[in-house]
């Protein structure tokens, strides 16, 4: 495993390509953690006459954009909402063609993740998952696993209520196995349990194609997240979207249930 490449010298793209909006993010204030529904690939395609393999193609390149981004910005972990428990019932040949464009992503980009010390990791029921996939998925999180940089998370085969059910179902066996009992279960407990436990809940969540809801994505991890929906389909949603929806974060007030004067008393 070659865990010690060095980081390339590069210049920083979003930077040098979109300055001034770069310079209005604030550093300290980046969202540790950004979620992101892509959706919207099926209308690009449709708009264009393309078949909807084509719009996913092209919402791979998004993905790149804005996984560099994310990592030039200085965002901690970025998750991907790249395949739903829902996205089962599409029609076979979708199915099988966005599980193509999955693992040649991991083939191209895992040399990249070395570069930039990326980690990869996947929620969800990977067991679902093709078995060549499964074995793609894993060669990477493993050989990523010691890096510190931007943690690239892909949710598949994902669904945020199947989540609780697993982190429930882990509990009820310890509690069942006499590890635990009723007043050991509290929040802390239950964030433990979720496939995200060690990293922090999402600041943003991000849904592309004018779509008005979160479709089951990080539900437990999502209470107090700030949501930004964008008309853009997500392959129309490159560096510059994604440098916007952090200076739209920027400008928000994030209460968690306190006033504005609790938060600013010298207001
Ligand atoms: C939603 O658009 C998108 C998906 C179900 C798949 C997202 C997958 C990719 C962007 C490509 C593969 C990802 C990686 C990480 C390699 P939709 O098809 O529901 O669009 P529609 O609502 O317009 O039909």
């Amino acid at each position: 495993m070659e865990k010690d490449i060095p980081v390339a010298e590069e210049i920083n793209q979003s930077e040098a390509l979109y300055p001034d909006l770069f310079r209005r993010i604030d550093p300290a204030a980046v969202p540790a953690h950004v979620g992101v529904i892509m959706d919207g690939n099926g209308r690009w395609a449709n708009r264009r006459a393309f078949p909807r393999i084509r719009g996913h193609r092209e919402g791979v390149h998004s993905v790149d954009e804005v996984v560099a981004s994310a990592r030039e910005v200085g965002v901690r972990v970025l998750t991907l909402y790249a395949f739903s428990m829902e996205n089962w019932r599409r029609p076979k040949m979708e199915i099988q063609a966005l599980m193509s464009l999955l693992r040649e992503y991991i083939v191209k980009k895992l040399p990249v993740m070395h570069q930039h010390g990326i980690r990869f990791r996947t929620i969800g029921r990977a067991g679902d998952l093709p078995l060549n996939t499964r074995k793609l998925l894993r060669k990477a999180e493993q050989e990523t696993a010691a890096y510190d940089g931007l943690v690239l998370n892909l949710a598949l085969s994902y669904g945020g209520r199947t989540e609780i059910v697993d982190a429930v179902r882990s509990l009820v066996q310890d509690a069942a196995d006499g590890k635990i009992g009723p007043e050991q279960v509290d929040e802390a407990l239950l964030s433990a349990r979720m496939y995200t436990a060690d990293v922090p809940d999402p600041d943003l969540i991000i849904r592309t194609s004018g779509e008005h809801r979160t479709s089951n994505f990080l539900l437990w991890q999502s209470a107090y997240t700030e949501l930004y929906f964008t008309p853009t389909f997500w392959p129309d949603f490159k560096r510059r979207e994604f440098l916007e929806a952090i200076v739209d974060f920027q400008g928000r007030e994030r209460r968690f249930g306190l006033t504005g004067k609790q938060l600013k008393p010298s207001r």
